[in-house]
């Protein structure tokens, strides 16, 4: 008892020793080359008229090899001698500065941060500005955060794999199925993150584009991401999954890539020298740092048992291009990997420089950040109103509406009483999904409806699995029964689908169809069906049930997701999210394993292909739709209807009939051309449109039934026109990739679409 007492005691002081450290470093940001030390500022690699090559190669040159080792690693080693202090490399930024990452922490100083909606709603918003917007916010609050010792500079978002299945449990942070969707996603919201301005190769800070390559199981029926091995096509690979991370490294110039933990086709891909040394650095040229997953190093070589011992994980992995471990693995390893002679200290030195010429980027070397551009930014930068409308209107932006029998937009004035049904009617947490930081406040549904109207809530289930002791049925009719409008809040949380956890049911969790039928059959009034979840779900009986009004999808909307969501019910926002993913038939889930990589159909076997791409069978909702309170109306004003490829003199297809040409060389010039469209605002609202360019192309080399070429979004006043002009480069847009991985343009006829309008493109030699 005494010894219980006094144990108690002691760790009550330890709490307040800790709580006191916190408070005092959390004044000070970490930084090495102290200005006000004259030894450490006279060292070279402090230097900050000599390039970063060239300080690096000096900090290189002070290093033995044990310390060399400590610079692998995410929690990098201190080195007092040279007045570097440890720096933990890992924190994350997907949808806001984030707790996750251990380099970064919130404290009374700075409370919370903006957070914004999942990337797969701001995807839904199909605005390239609105991505980079989002990510200049994240990066001045990551610095404000940084200068007061909170936050580190460098941030393992965002996540651009590919949403290739319906059950991913993170699809939700991925900006959906499209591979040109996903490339878009990734250079907005990187270069918001990344550009310091002034047109230098200096970092605002350093984002990574994950999880390098053909990541996108987690844990289906056993199947797990630290063994799955992805048995996946060159011409899959190339066509499907290697776009967003190739846009990211060369347009978005990205200063990281993480490669992820499952093999591709029998090889961790951290330690597959063509991925990594091969195709990042060598053919994209990535200039920045090639992470591990946490901690796939120790995962290929502890679950995979890819090789026989430690000190060759170790080799393998940054012979093939690997640069920093998020994990402690290669500190261990590494120095006995060298004595062993299975890796050159070089290879070190190659990792090593790379590390620290992104940390020269950011800064790190040029003493205290708060005498340095940015340095100014604290406490007051994050949460500004400005910020936190940015969270708002994101998710105004990316709520899409998927019915209307014509119920919305209400009308505030004539509702005297709103029921507010479901396990996620009064949603917090759930709406700011995973890889979150606390946010600076909350506005739920229910809050937000409850600003515009009377209301009264019943969650109907006790939580979002909604078994079958947990439903509250009468009450939730009761409530409906008795109001002018029932808004009917439902869907998934990290419960249902999350890291670690892919689902295998399309269907809303447990007896939430049950509740939404029971409750659409009791209201008074219209029915508004509101689904808060990353994945789509079959909601078939609700598409098609005339009880219910309308259908809405706000996937995880962020802070401000409840005054968003009654902002387009209310009809203060005109609603013009698109769907960046294929909602499949639950049927879809009983068919297809998780685990079959192939995007293709195979109609020897059934299988149906994946995403609007490919995928053959019957969807709920398709890529791409959702609807407006007004109507926009589409006419070509130009197009070409002949295109033709100049082959030079001797081209084996100037005699042999051929089905494509290479999508290289010197008759991929300047073979563009331009589309004209005119886009009307037929109805009585003004209003966002997304126009979609897509293209099906012949059908040559398995291609896909349709892609899309563009995608630009416009803001229309009722009545007012615009034009859109595409401009179409044939051996970049237009092409496909063929059996082998090779780019290929098809000739014969290509079919332009926009929305109802088809023009048809002949292109030959
Ligand atoms: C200056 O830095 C060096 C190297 O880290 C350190 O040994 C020395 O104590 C520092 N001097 C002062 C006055 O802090
Ligand atoms: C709704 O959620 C908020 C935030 O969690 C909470 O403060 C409030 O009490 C909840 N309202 C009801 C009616 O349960
Ligand atoms: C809804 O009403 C219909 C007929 O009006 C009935 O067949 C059905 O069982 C009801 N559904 C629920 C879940 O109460
Ligand atoms: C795209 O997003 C930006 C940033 O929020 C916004 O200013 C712009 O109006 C949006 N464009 C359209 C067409 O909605």
């Amino acid at each position: 008892m005494a010894m219980a007492a006094r144990g108690v005691l002691a760790m009550v002081v330890a709490v307040a020793v800790v709580w006191c450290n916190n408070v005092a470093r959390a004044q000070t940001p970490v930084f090495a080359c102290d200005a006000s030390n004259a030894t450490v500022s006279g060292y070279g690699f402090c230097d900050r008229t000599k390039s970063s090559a060239a300080r690096a190669a000096d900090l290189l040159g002070r290093l033995t090899l044990a310390e060399k080792v400590g610079f692998l690693v995410n929690k990098q080693a201190a080195l007092p001698r040279l007045g570097i202090p440890a720096y933990e490399w890992w924190s994350e930024a997907l949808h806001g500065v984030s707790y996750v990452g251990p380099g970064t922490r919130f404290s009374t100083l700075v409370p919370g941060a903006t957070s914004f909606p999942q990337p797969i709603l701001t995807a839904a918003s199909f605005n390239a500005s609105l991505f980079r917007a989002i990510g200049e916010v994240v990066s001045t609050e990551a610095r404000a955060m940084h200068n007061v010792g909170l936050a580190g500079l460098t941030f393992w978002s965002p996540n651009i794999n590919i949403f290739r299945d319906p059950r991913w449990g993170r699809g939700q942070e991925t900006p959906g199925e499209d591979p040109l969707l996903a490339s878009k996603y990734a250079v907005g919201y990187v270069t918001g993150l990344q550009d310091a301005g002034g047109g230098g190769d200096a970092l605002k800070v350093a984002a990574c584009c994950k999880h390098y390559t053909a990541y996108d199981v987690d844990n289906w029926k056993g199947v797990e991401r630290y063994t799955f091995d992805a048995v996946v096509s060159q011409q899959d690979l190339d066509d499907t999954f290697q776009p967003p991370f190739k846009s990211c490294v060369i347009d978005g110039n990205v200063a990281s890539v993480m490669c992820s933990y499952n093999k591709v086709n029998g090889k961790p891909t951290c330690a597959d020298k063509d991925l990594l040394s091969g195709v990042i650095r060598g053919d994209w040229k990535l200039n920045g740092y090639i992470v591990s997953d946490c901690d796939s190093v120790d995962v290929l070589y502890n679950n995979q048992h890819y090789t026989k011992n430690p000190e060759d994980a170790a080799a393998i992995t940054i012979k093939s291009g690997l640069d920093l471990n998020c994990g402690n693995f290669l500190a261990q390893h590494t120095v006995a990997a060298v004595q062993a002679g299975k890796l050159s200290e070089s290879d070190v030195d190659r990792a090593i420089t790379n590390n620290f010429i992104v940390l020269m980027r950011l800064g790190f070397f040029d003493g205290d950040p708060r005498k340095l551009p940015f340095g100014s930014l604290g406490p007051k930068d994050v949460c500004t109103s400005s910020n936190q409308e940015l969270a708002r209107e994101a998710a105004r932006q990316g709520i899409v509406l998927l019915k209307n029998t014509g119920a919305l937009p209400l009308s505030a004035k004539s509702i005297k009483s709103m029921a507010v049904i479901g396990p996620n009617a009064n949603a917090s947490f759930t709406m700011i999904g995973n890889y979150e930081g606390t946010p600076c406040k909350y506005t739920t549904p229910l809050q937000g409806l409850g600003a515009n109207v009377a209301t009264v809530y019943q969650p109907g289930c006790t939580n979002v699995g909604c078994s079958g002791n947990s439903l509250q049925l009468s009450a939730a009719t009761q409530a409906a029964a008795s109001a002018d409008v029932t808004v009917l809040v439902v869907g998934a949380d990290q419960s249902v689908e999350r890291e670690s956890l892919d689902r295998t049911s399309l269907l809303l969790p447990g007896q939430q169809p049950q509740l939404v039928s029971a409750v659409a059959n009791a209201s008074r009034g219209p029915v508004i069906l509101v689904v808060m979840s990353g994945g789509p779900f079959d909601i078939s009986f609700a598409k098609s049930s005339d009880k219910i009004s309308a259908i809405l999808w706000v996937g995880y909307p962020g802070e401000a997701g409840g005054a968003a969501l009654a902002d387009i019910l209310f009809g203060y926002y005109n609603p013009g999210g698109r769907l960046p993913v294929t909602w499949y038939p639950a049927s879809f889930a009983d068919k297809v394993s998780m685990t079959d990589m192939r995007m293709r159909p195979d109609s020897s076997t059934g299988y149906p292909g994946r995403t609007y791409r490919f995928y053959t069978g019957d969807t709920v909702y398709a890529f791409g739709d959702g609807l407006s309170y007004t109507k926009f109306a589409h006419s070509l004003v130009s197009a070409p209807e002949q295109v033709a490829v100049q082959l030079a003199e001797g081209h084996a297809c100037h005699t042999e009939h051929c089905l494509s040409v290479e999508a290289a060389g010197e008759h991929c010039g300047s073979l563009s051309f331009d589309v004209h469209l005119r886009v009307r605002n037929a109805g009585g609202m003004a209003g966002g449109h997304t126009v979609f360019l897509f293209s099906s192309p012949p059908s040559v080399h398995s291609a896909p039934a349709k892609h899309l070429l563009g995608f630009e979004k416009v803001s229309l006043e009722p009545g007012q026109a615009g034009v859109v002009a595409f401009k179409v480069d044939v051996c970049k847009d237009l092409s496909v990739v063929d059996e082998l991985g090779n780019r290929k343009v098809a000739l014969g006829s290509h079919t332009l679409h926009v929305g109802d309008l088809k023009h048809t493109l002949n292109l030959r030699v």
